[in-house]
């Protein structure tokens, strides 16, 4: 019979871009003595090619133009994709954790494939498919590593980057909205909603596994060269992380943050 991590593995190393993007649905059940796999990279179709350079910031005002909405919405569906394969790859890396735990990261990863399927059809609506484009594996170099511990990789995917997720989230609602392209703007609030979810099943296990959510033991477990300033935007949807759970001593903490690493 097919397991779950049968399934995670194909997902994160297969080549065809068809099966990233519709993979199909898993199986219901995990092995009955999973064993610890830590994969290092993932599969690459050879129509995602990877981008040479730093990609520009985004001038709001740049998105009325298609070519450049596109763009955006392109690495957008890119991080998704990547969260989707990283959440898989915790399934395989933590074998040992409770079975809530896993069951969570196989429902997160099904949600960042849906998230995934809302950018790919506007793209195509917008005449730029996915896989036109260049592409940049940033989570991949910052989240696995051999060693990694279940707590740093709720800490670095779940509060670290899933909650700066909601903070850039709101400023692309504004951006697409202020561009006229509201199926960019609706896409981008619903994920948005269900990202909020996502941040608050990494507080939740982190609280499990540390005891609290402490911003010098969440700041702690950031390697290096990732600074809390890196995993928030520019403004924090302070709204949307308090919904998470997000405690306001932490916000604070994370408010007053700045790279040169005296915290204010
Ligand atoms: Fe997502
Ligand atoms: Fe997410």
């Amino acid at each position: 019979m097919s397991t779950i991590e049968r399934w995670a593995h194909d997902f994160i190393t297969t080549t065809s871009l068809e099966a990233k993007l519709s993979p199909p649905l898993p199986p219901s059940v995990f092995e009955a003595t999973p064993t610890r796999q830590v994969l290092m990279q993932p599969g690459r179709p050879p129509e995602l090619v990877a981008r040479v350079g730093r990609k520009k910031g985004v001038r709001p005002g740049a998105l009325k133009d298609v070519a450049k909405r596109a763009d955006v919405l392109h690495a957008f569906l890119h991080h998704e994709l990547q969260a989707a394969e990283l959440f898989a790859w915790a399934i395989l890396a933590f074998p040992e954790t409770p079975e809530p735990f896993r069951r969570g990261l196989l429902g997160i990863c099904r949600d960042e494939l849906r998230h995934m399927r809302l950018y790919r059809a506007h793209l195509e609506t917008l005449g730029h498919p996915f896989g036109s484009m260049p592409v940049n594996d940033w989570f991949w170099k910052r989240v696995p590593d051999e060693h990694a511990t279940p707590t740093q990789f709720v800490a670095r995917l779940g509060i670290g980057f899933e909650g700066g997720n909601l903070d850039h989230g709101k400023r692309f609602v504004g951006y697409f909205t202020d561009a006229g392209d509201l199926r960019a703007a609706a896409i981008q609030q619903q994920i948005l909603d269900e990202e909020v979810a996502h941040a608050a099943f990494g507080l939740h296990w982190f609280k499990v596994f540390t005891g609290g959510v402490d911003f010098e033991a969440w700041r702690a477990l950031l390697p290096a060269p990732l600074t809390p300033a890196m995993t928030r935007g520019s403004e924090l949807n302070l709204e949307a992380r308090r919904r998470a759970g997000y405690p306001q001593p932490f916000l604070d903490a994370l408010t007053r943050w700045d790279d040169t690493h005296v915290p204010r």
